[in-house]
């Protein structure tokens, strides 16, 4: 493992994949509105840091790939005669957004690395999924996300390491981890990404 891998600290059941392949219609919905989201958040990324240049060309490529997802995932959607619904809070994200501190000199350490943990989830979870379904086609689809997102948590933490000594980003994660396995591991199963 290098030096800006880590492992989450609570592993999601098998259960949950069984929850949310039994409505598999909600969701589908659910995870569009995670890509859609992950892309604005991205693009907001982009306008807030004018200075960072590398975060900014990092921020742009993820908004483009997550929006690429959300279309893939909408056509998805559109071919079952689905509709999106209202967005609701995705109580997940809602409780890790607490975490993030607002000082000017670590309100971005704490967004990288939230946003970090987040993609790592999202790695196990649709890792989960491509393993557990059985249509070849949206097998692979989940599958192929899942390393999409692998690679999103690796450029949040990079970029985390960039801005901040290694040592305080470390000490860091390590609370933000234990702290998102309380939150993960405290929240019932949806059919649902989170
Ligand atoms: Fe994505
Ligand atoms: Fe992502």
């Amino acid at each position: 493992m290098s030096d800006t891998e880590y492992e989450l600290r609570a592993k999601t059941a098998p259960e949950w994949v069984d929850v949310a392949k039994s409505d598999f219609n909600a969701f589908l919905k659910d995870h569009a509105a995670c890509e859609r989201k992950a892309a604005a958040l991205a693009m907001s990324m982009v306008q807030h840091y004018p200075d960072k240049p590398d975060l900014i060309r990092g921020m742009i490529d993820l908004a483009m790939e997550e929006m690429a997802h959300f279309r893939e995932v909408m056509k998805i959607m559109l071919d079952r005669g689905l509709q999106q619904e209202d967005d609701e809070k995705d109580p997940y994200i809602r409780q890790l957004l607490r975490l993030i501190r607002k000082d000017g000199e670590v309100y971005l350490l704490d967004r990288l690395l939230v946003f970090s943990i987040v993609e790592k989830r999202g790695h196990e979870r649709f890792s989960m999924m491509g393993e557990a379904l059985e249509e070849p086609k949206m097998k692979d689809f989940y599958l192929r996300l899942a390393k999409a997102e692998y690679r999103h948590y690796t450029l949040f933490v990079e970029l985390a390491h960039q801005y901040y000594d290694s040592v305080e980003v470390k000490a860091r994660l390590d609370e933000l981890l234990d702290a998102e396995a309380d939150i993960v591991s405290n929240l019932p199963f949806r059919a649902a990404v989170h």
